[in-house]
């Protein structure tokens, strides 16, 4: 399949990264020149992680695929885009116009937003019916979920083409027929978060953590787990879903990208990760 992915961060970077090692031929877009060199870097580390753990056989052959390109008339003969720029409602929403210009009306086009409503960003298709939601979990080459989610207007033949799309690449469909913010993962996820930035105020980051991996058995602590999603990610997204109703208010998470902090990163965030993985003890 020829899949265009828009936006090479975190999460681009990953989704382009997948569909490649699964045969496909990827055009990664990105506007800025850096952002689109870092994406690149980080899937050459990533793949050749995987090579030295006998996932996949061949780095060259798979990066051979992923075609780096940084105008968007370039996708023109996509048929399938997974859009992956930051949580901001308005930038994708100008993203979405400018790619429904450029491609066909038959492409399948896909956002990976973490929380807004499909079917308010299927507005700004020209054809909302071959909309859809794919989100992708971080890292998307490692976590086994993907969210497909249906707008009101999602035909239901693109919803199960979404499906079959996630097995293609062998990770497990979450189908997500109920348009909410936040679909079903983030809403839970987004409720552990507040409330774990509500105990901030009687624990410290490291004591919240330390329950969360020992206690309740995540594979991360929850602040560590912000810090790896990206502080301006979820408060982009803290900024979206408040503006719909859903406060997912956190103080400390705002001190944070006012001052830059963005997370793993930049190195900073809840933790110093100057020197790697915080270590959380029991
Ligand atoms: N590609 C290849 N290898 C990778 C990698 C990547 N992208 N990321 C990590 N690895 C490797 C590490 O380098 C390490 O290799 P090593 O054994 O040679 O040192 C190995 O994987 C294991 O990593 P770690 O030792 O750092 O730690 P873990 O065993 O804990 O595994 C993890 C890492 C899979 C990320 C695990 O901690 C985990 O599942 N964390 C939770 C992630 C999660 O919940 N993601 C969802 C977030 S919500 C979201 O994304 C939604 C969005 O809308 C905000």
């Amino acid at each position: 399949m020829k899949i265009a992915v828009i936006g090479a961060g975190v999460m681009g970077h990953g989704i382009a990264e997948v569909f490649a090692i699964y045969g496909n031929s990827i055009y990664l877009y990105d506007k800025y020149p850096e952002a689109l060199k870092k994406g690149l870097n980080s899937i050459l580390w990533s793949l050749q992680k995987l090579k030295e753990k006998g996932k996949i056989e061949d780095v060259d052959k798979i990066y051979s695929r992923i075609f780096p390109i940084n105008d968007l008339q370039d996708i023109e003969d996509s048929e399938l885009v997974i859009e992956a720029v930051p949580e901001n409602f308005d930038l994708k929403s100008s993203i979405f116009k400018e790619v429904s210009g450029i491609v066909s009306k038959d492409t399948l086009i896909a956002t990976n937003t973490s929380s807004l409503p499909i079917s308010e960003l299927a507005k700004n298709v020209v054809n909302p019916s071959r909309f859809l939601g794919l989100h992708f979990f971080n890292p998307p080459v490692l976590m086994k979920l993907v969210e497909v989610i249906k707008g009101n207007e999602t035909d239901t033949s693109v919803f199960n083409e979404g499906i079959e799309i996630v097995k293609r690449i062998e990770k497990i469909p979450i189908p997500v027929r109920k348009d909410v913010i936040g679909f079903v993962v983030n809403r839970i996820l987004f409720r552990v978060f507040t409330s774990a930035c509500r105990l901030l105020n009687k624990y410290t980051v490291e004591e919240i953590d330390s329950l969360a991996k020992y206690v309740l058995e995540f594979p991360m602590g929850v602040f560590e787990l912000l810090d790896y999603t990206g502080i301006d990610t979820n408060y982009l997204i803290s900024n979206e879903v408040k503006k719909r109703g859903f406060d997912f208010t956190c103080n400390k998470l705002k001190e944070l990208y006012e001052k830059g902090f963005y997370g793993t990163k930049v190195g900073k965030g809840f933790y110093d990760w100057s020197k790697g993985r915080p270590n959380i003890t029991k």
